[in-house]
């Protein structure tokens, strides 16, 4: 892309992007693989084909940067589900206990956490805090799941946040589709219910699961997350068949983003992600809590 050599910039794209996206990002990626990327990025611009909060944590960790999102209305609905005044209520309500942050929360609430996870380390985040009590927002089933691995007491914030799309995963299609393909390895994601989880073989992130896709012997994969990820899935691997857990599993804020709109973002330089100073300065601290523990 000729344009993007001119803007000397870079294309982000999460693993539930449009595929004709994904073809043209120059890295896919889980949420935890793109912060890393977004902290290592050498470019002035970097366009970010994802949900806001996840071109925000790009903008954090890259200030002099432009971070431009190609539809500036793609919102995550769990992230919005824990705003800032409501951690600082339960920051009163349990004075001294360390907050750890699912990355799927808005800029402002992060300002007020201790630490930062994503699907792919929220029990290592919890584990490696300084606290035997920690409250963990905003979905409850992450944090049930990180509770799984952990010895410490997590209080979920609030009391019943969640994704509306891994919501729509149930137990019994998963044993049914199991059924239907006996060599089949279930994989889920940890924002499905514990039931879910709990009929599949594999649960972890998005990239974790593509990963697992590659290296596993099995042949058959019967996927409960969104969608998007089978492009790549089916991409890489060639050989073997891809099974969605539901088919409807489609994140619409994170499809609002097109080919036509990434093109546009960048030749017009918009829309960019624009932080209060404030904020930038005191969530940077809990992202990188989380990057340099690898
Ligand atoms: P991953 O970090 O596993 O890609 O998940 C992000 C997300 O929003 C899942 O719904
Ligand atoms: Fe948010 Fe769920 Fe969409 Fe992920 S799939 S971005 S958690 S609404």
């Amino acid at each position: 892309m000729r344009l993007k050599r001119e803007k000397e910039a870079i294309i982000l794209a999460h693993n539930y992007q449009r595929p004709e996206i994904q073809d043209v990002a120059d890295f896919v990626g889980d949420s935890l693989e793109l912060s890393l990327r977004a902290a290592q990025v050498d470019a002035k611009v970097i366009v970010f084909c994802g949900v806001n909060f996840m071109a925000e944590t790009a903008a954090i960790l890259n200030p002099e940067k432009k971070v431009l999102i190609p539809d500036p209305n793609a919102l995550c609905p769990m992230a919005s589900m824990l705003p800032a005044d409501l951690i600082k209520l339960y920051k009163r309500k349990y004075p001294g206990v360390k907050i750890v942050l699912y990355i799927n929360t808005l800029a402002e609430a992060k300002a007020y956490c201790d630490a930062v996870c994503t699907s792919a380390n929220a029990a290592e985040v919890v584990n490696n805090i300084d606290s035997e009590v920690v409250l963990f927002g905003p979905d409850v089933n992450l944090a049930k799941y990180a509770q799984m691995k952990s010895n410490k007491k997590i209080i979920p914030i609030p009391r019943g946040g969640f994704c509306p799309v891994h919501k729509l995963f149930k137990k019994d299609d998963i044993i049914r589709l199991k059924e239907l393909y006996p060599d089949a390895k279930a994989m889920a994601h940890p924002e499905c219910d514990p039931e879910v989880w709990e009929v599949s073989d594999f649960v972890s992130s998005t990239s974790k699961m593509h990963r697992e896709s590659l290296t596993s012997k099995a042949r058959k994969f019967i996927v409960a997350t969104e969608i998007g990820l089978l492009h790549r899935m089916k991409k890489d691997r060639k050989d073997a068949i891809f099974i969605p857990a539901y088919e409807e599993a489609i994140c619409v804020n994170m499809r609002l983003h097109t080919l036509e709109k990434v093109y546009l973002c960048l030749r017009d330089e918009k829309y960019e992600i624009k932080l209060p100073e404030k904020v930038v300065l005191r969530a940077r601290e809990p992202i990188e809590f989380m990057l340099q523990m690898r």
